[in-house]
């Protein structure tokens, strides 16, 4: 009798024991009576997801991010305070009196805000959705209704990981771009050198910027992959999507329905990387790497210069063209490009005013990115040539098909 009797009542203390945990670690959500005080953390509904207090390796300083939860390897895809790191552990996240999150030291100072301007009545909360947006959202009633107003989101201010239902976008009319910034180092999140966005001139394209200088580029679109990353349609398997919303937004988004590491990073060398969870291995591991070779880095041999890898040099012309600096070719400076040895019948015929006689041609090169100016024409090959031919602009834009006979 007593025997039974002590069992169930451990099995209630259990029972309650377990229900206080659930409470304390299941929470997805900051309000303005309900804070994080490091070390204390939230999680995404599902779980996939954490935010809280982290120090990354080889630094003493504290930052607020969020996470992959669970992993023995620790995972940063955000970070909020990268600029102003909390000296210690003092720190605090909170929605602040005017309604924001902010970002605190112990001595009650802001080192990062959501910094919008909101007008009205209503109560603010943080929540970290289960796809790793962490929102600030404004309801009259209860945060239960999803359909208050969302204010800010961190998918709309990111740091240097690209997730899955991510708006990688970019607003042609206003040149608003959604930026993703490398961290300075594996120490330090506060921004780096490397950046990486969408650009939609003619044919989107996503570049890498080092500096303001390109670094990488994709290739253009070509309606459902980046030319110049040949594998991705066989790889990707869960798909990118490119939306035109027809007022001037493009964005680039992909799915993945699995509930385990995968994400693209720009890492601090500017390489941008697909990394996923190997099992096996109990560690992350690379999926897809921007700078496979030496010729992913953009302008390696400069304009109509060649590059293969599996050459030496890796730097050619082509048939027609010369190194524009015999000299520094030489030496391995490939920067200064290929010029033509002739020029183009168009050219002449323009400014002579006659027809010439001699016709230019073409060269087929295969594995090649057009340049960065490429335009699309929706003709056959043949209708293209001919008008490109006539069009001295055009010779330009397929400047690395044609030649001069
Ligand atoms: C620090 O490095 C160790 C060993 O490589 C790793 O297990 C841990 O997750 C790292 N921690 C952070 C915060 O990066
Ligand atoms: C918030 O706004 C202030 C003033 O406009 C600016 O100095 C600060 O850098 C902003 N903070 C963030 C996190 O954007
Ligand atoms: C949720 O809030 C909106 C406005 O904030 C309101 O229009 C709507 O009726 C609310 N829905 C529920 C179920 O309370
Ligand atoms: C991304 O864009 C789609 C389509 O425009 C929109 O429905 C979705 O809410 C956007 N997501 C985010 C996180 O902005
Ligand atoms: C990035 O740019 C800086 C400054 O121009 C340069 O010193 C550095 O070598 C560049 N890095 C790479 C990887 O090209
Ligand atoms: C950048 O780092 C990645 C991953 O560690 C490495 O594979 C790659 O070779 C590095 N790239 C350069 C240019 O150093
Ligand atoms: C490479 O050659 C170009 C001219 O083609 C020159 O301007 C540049 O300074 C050279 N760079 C180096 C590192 O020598
Ligand atoms: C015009 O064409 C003639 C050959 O018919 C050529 O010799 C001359 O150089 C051309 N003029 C110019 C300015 O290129
Ligand atoms: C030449 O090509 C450019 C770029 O595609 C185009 O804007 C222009 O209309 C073309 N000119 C002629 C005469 O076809």
């Amino acid at each position: 009798m007593t025997h039974t009797c002590e069992a169930s009542l451990s099995f209630l203390l259990l029972l309650i024991c377990c229900h206080v945990l659930r409470f304390s670690t299941a929470v997805d959500f900051i309000s303005s009576t309900q804070y994080l005080q490091d070390p204390e953390s939230i999680t995404s509904d599902g779980g996939v997801f954490r935010m809280g207090f982290f120090t990354p390796n080889g630094s003493s300083n504290r930052y607020v991010g969020i996470w992959y939860d669970g992993y023995h390897v620790f995972t940063p895809v955000w970070v909020a305070n990268r600029e102003n790191p909390i000296t210690d552990s003092s720190g605090t996240v909170a929605i602040s009196e005017d309604g924001n999150l902010v970002v605190r030291d112990g001595k009650k100072e802001v080192l990062w805000s959501t910094n919008v301007t909101s007008s009205g009545q209503g109560s603010v909360t943080a929540q970290l959705l289960g796809s790793g947006n962490l929102i600030l959202l404004k309801s009259n009633s209860s945060r239960t209704n999803s359909s208050g107003e969302v204010m800010w989101e961190s998918f709309q201010h990111v740091t240097d990981s690209y997730l899955a239902k991510m708006n990688l976008s970019t607003n042609v009319r206003t040149n608003q771009r959604l930026t993703f910034t490398s961290w300075k180092s594996p120490s330090d999140p506060s921004p780096g050198a490397f950046s990486l966005g969408l650009v939609p001139q003619n044919i989107p394209e996503v570049f890498i910027w080092n500096g303001t200088n390109p670094y990488w580029r994709s290739g253009p679109w070509n309606g459902q992959i980046f030319i110049g990353i040949p594998t991705m349609l066989s790889n990707y398997l869960n798909g990118f999507t490119l939306l035109d919303n027809k007022e001037g937004t493009f964005s680039l988004t992909y799915t993945y329905a699995w509930p385990f590491i995968v994400y693209y990073v720009l890492i601090p060398n500017g390489t941008f990387l697909c990394l996923y969870w190997d099992d096996e291995k109990q560690d992350r591991a690379i999926y897809w790497h921007s700078h496979a070779t030496e010729c992913d880095t953009y302008g390696k041999c400069g304009p109509f210069g060649l590059c293969d890898q599996l050459k030496s040099p890796i730097c050619s012309c082509p048939r027609g063209f010369m190194p524009r600096n015999q000299e520094e070719w030489g030496r391995g400076n490939w920067s200064g490009g290929c010029v033509r040895k002739t020029s183009l019948n168009c050219e002449k015929l323009i400014i002579n005013g006659t027809r010439m006689s001699e016709k230019d041609g073409f060269l087929r090169l295969q594995r090649m990115k057009v340049p960065d100016s490429a335009d699309w024409s929706a003709t056959t090959g043949d209708e293209c040539a001919s008008r490109c031919l006539v069009n001295c602009s055009c010779k330009l834009m397929l400047m690395i098909l044609e030649l001069v006979v």
